[in-house]
């Protein structure tokens, strides 16, 4: 697959940044159409400000998650119908994706969601400094050739900006089942402690706790392939200090 930019939003054609991987697929049913037109806009997180407090893009919530790379949206629905006094946020710049998620916000009148449809990036190098509770990345897309291995989402600059934006004692929640990625992953995170100063704690406390899926997990779309392929899923936790 070739690099393009997202096709959504100015700022993305303005910067340096790529998203690899579709944007878009096949055409939006009608039903899907209609509420991307009248619904997304309403849920829609606007990169128009330098600093995005993510508590102020709710009524009223108690604390404020975030999902990179939600997919189909399953997981984040999941996770905003069990905690409605969380708000949600969550990045994909797969449209197809995004009209899934705004069908299931419409069906259950979800009002705790909003939505980044565009590269994650850009809203993680605006976000106000320990703002989130916790961060899921759930099978991020693998890149597995040697020579594709630096468009993975988890690198220096972003591990930063995770850090930046979890609050000390929130959680970072990393998923995955290729091998090479999560040895890549914990690599990082290592790296990061060493030159920046102790920022992550890999909350794994007994041998194989990383193979158990975390409390009141929903499975992923992606995830059921994995292991329909025969894959092994690791559930890495970290602990901001
Ligand atoms: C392998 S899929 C996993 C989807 C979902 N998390 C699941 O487990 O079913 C990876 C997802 O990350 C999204 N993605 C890729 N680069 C991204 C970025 N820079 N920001 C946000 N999402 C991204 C892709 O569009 C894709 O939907």
């Amino acid at each position: 697959m070739s690099p393009r930019s997202s096709h959504l939003g100015a700022a993305a054609e303005k910067s340096h940044r790529h998203v690899y991987g579709r944007t878009k697929g096949k055409s939006l049913r009608s039903h899907q159409a209609n509420l991307m037109e009248t619904l997304f806009p309403r849920v829609s997180i606007s990169l128009a400000e330098d600093m995005i407090v993510p508590r102020a893009l709710f009524a009223d919530v108690d604390d404020v998650w975030l999902e990179i790379g939600f997919g189909g949206g399953e997981h984040l629905a999941h996770q905003a119908a069990a905690n409605p006094r969380l708000g949600i946020l969550g990045c994909e710049p797969f449209i197809n994706g995004v009209a899934k998620l705004i069908a299931e916000i419409h069906a259950h009148d979800l009002s705790n969601v909003r939505i980044l449809a565009d590269d994650a990036r850009f809203l993680l190098e605006r976000l106000a400094p320990a703002s989130l509770s916790r961060i899921f990345i759930l099978y991020p897309d693998p890149w597995p050739k040697k020579r594709h291995n630096k468009r993975r989402f988890i690198n220096e600059e972003t591990l930063g900006f995770l850090a930046r934006a979890l609050k000390p004692g929130g959680e970072l929640r990393f998923a995955s089942d290729i091998p090479d990625y999560i040895a890549w992953t914990l690599a990082h995170v290592s790296r990061l402690n060493r030159e920046k100063g102790e920022a992550f704690r890999w909350t794994a406390e007994k041998p194989l706790d990383w193979r158990t899926p975390y409390e009141g997990w929903p499975g992923t779309r992606y995830e059921a392939k994995a292991r329909r392929e025969g894959r092994v899923p690791a559930y890495l936790a970290f602990e901001r200090l």
